[in-house]
């Protein structure tokens, strides 16, 4: 009779979840959670505190902030039997897979049998404390056991920042004393992660949540989808193009001609977005971050010139200008984590511990909204019915 059939094929940039966590303008490059410029957090706020605005939706009163981090501080320790699945990780195994499945085994520890009887806000308050306590234990101790050295506890009198870096790089043989510096610096660079709407990752956790599987499977799903080079381990894939144009002289002019052959598989590793069509505003912080953080620690690092000339090269590139692809928030993160001294097979999972809070508030409000679970349809482009043909016929 003529009437017309939409079908949300879910195509390209496409809205379909309703959130109010986190704006962002992908044309003029800007990005806020609940209504804050990410500008303003960067400079004004910490990881936590971002944490908190996220998940309930209102910057904390002095009170709620120090009960928060209180709450956080005295859940970092992790159940020993835990540590018996990390001894099973062969040495080489990626942090991320062992990430993915540390968060998962949570579920075979949280609620605690004397906690079923608490209701779903007040298991959920719980395991929310926890995850944000806990994964960057998680994640130092996989560091830990990829280098065969022991596992440091988590120590109550640093701060969140600054207790991750101790436990990533103390040894029992010498003191450890965390620079002030690289620990602001590590706490920006969580802001700069912490959420970013419905991307590939979140949108993992919101269809995972939306069966009612427990938060921790949720957010391992979530590590796993992070884990891919398209997305979160473009960071990790950004320094090894960078290492490679190094080897090859610094050749450039080279790499972006590479990447603009249809022939080859070769991308300029952080650069283009899928909503960005101008400039990443945390790229444009993040690359300000790096010269400041080199400048302070003394390190003159020649692939932040690199990356720097490559940018240059790029803008500068029809190429690219005529498809809208500028830096994104992987371009210039691995420069400082490895100004840090963070290993590069680390990179995404650093990603992970800024995005963490971000998933966690994502999947609270798809809960809290009590949304249906997800189900994507489809456009059928198979085969039409069909009679069966017996083997000998075939
Ligand atoms: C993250 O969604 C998010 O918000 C993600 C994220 C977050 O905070 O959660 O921002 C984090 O994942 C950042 C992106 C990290 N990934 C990379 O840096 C990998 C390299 N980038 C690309 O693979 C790509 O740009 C994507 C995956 C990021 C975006 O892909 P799109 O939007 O689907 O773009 P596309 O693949 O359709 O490309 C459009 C055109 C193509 O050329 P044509 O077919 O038009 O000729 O641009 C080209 C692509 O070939 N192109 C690139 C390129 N990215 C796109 N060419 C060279 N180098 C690149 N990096």
């Amino acid at each position: 009779t003529g009437g017309l059939i939409t079908l949300d094929l879910g195509f390209k940039n496409t809205a379909s979840t309703k959130s109010a966590i986190t704006f962002l303008d992908g044309e003029k490059g800007i990005l806020r959670y609940r209504g804050y410029p990410i500008e303003q957090l960067a400079e004004k706020s910490t990881f936590l505190e971002v944490a908190y605005l996220l998940i309930y939706g209102e910057l904390p009163s002095k009170n709620e902030y120090e009960t928060f981090v209180n709450k956080v501080t005295r859940h970092t320790l992790i159940n020993e039997n835990i540590r018996k699945i990390f001894e099973g990780f062969p040495a080489n195994a990626h942090p991320m897979g062992v990430l993915a499945a540390l968060v998962s085994s949570l579920s075979a520890f949280y609620p605690r049998p004397e906690e079923s009887s608490m209701s779903f806000e007040e298991q959920t308050d719980l395991n929310i404390i926890r995850l944000l306590a806990k994964v960057p234990t998680l994640a130092a101790w996989s560091y830990k056991n990829s280098q065969g050295h022991p596992l440091n506890y988590p120590k109550n009198n640093l701060n969140y920042c600054e207790n991750f870096l101790h436990m990533m790089f103390a040894l029992p043989v010498e003191d450890y004393e965390v620079d002030p510096v690289i620990a602001r610096a590590l706490d920006v660079l969580l802001i700069l992660h912490a959420d970013h709407e419905q991307n590939c990752s979140t949108s993992t956790v919101r269809i995972v949540g939306s069966s009612h599987a427990s938060l921790y499977a949720a957010i391992s799903a979530g590590i796993s989808a992070l884990w891919g080079p398209l997305h979160g381990g473009a960071n990790q894939k950004v320094i090894e193009m960078l290492e490679m144009i190094k080897a090859d002289g610094g050749n450039v002019k080279k790499y972006v001609e590479l990447a603009k052959d249809k022939n080859s598989n070769f991308r300029l590793m952080g650069f283009g977005h899928r909503v960005y069509k101008n400039f990443d505003p945390r790229a444009r912080i993040i690359k300000q971050q790096a010269d400041n953080v080199l400048n302070k620690l003394g390190i003159k690092d020649p692939l932040l010139d690199i990356a720097k000339e490559l940018e240059h090269a790029a803008l500068n590139d029809d190429y690219f200008k005529e498809r809208k692809l500028y830096p994104n928030v992987d371009f210039y993160s691995g420069i400082i984590y490895r100004a840090m001294g963070i290993p590069v097979n680390m990179f995404t999972v650093m990603f992970t511990l800024g995005r963490l809070p971000g998933w966690i508030a994502q999947w609270k409000e798809m809960r809290e909204n009590d949304e249906p679970i997800g189900r994507p349809r489809q456009l059928y482009i198979g085969a039409t019915e069909r009679e069966y043909v017996p083997m000998e016929k075939r």
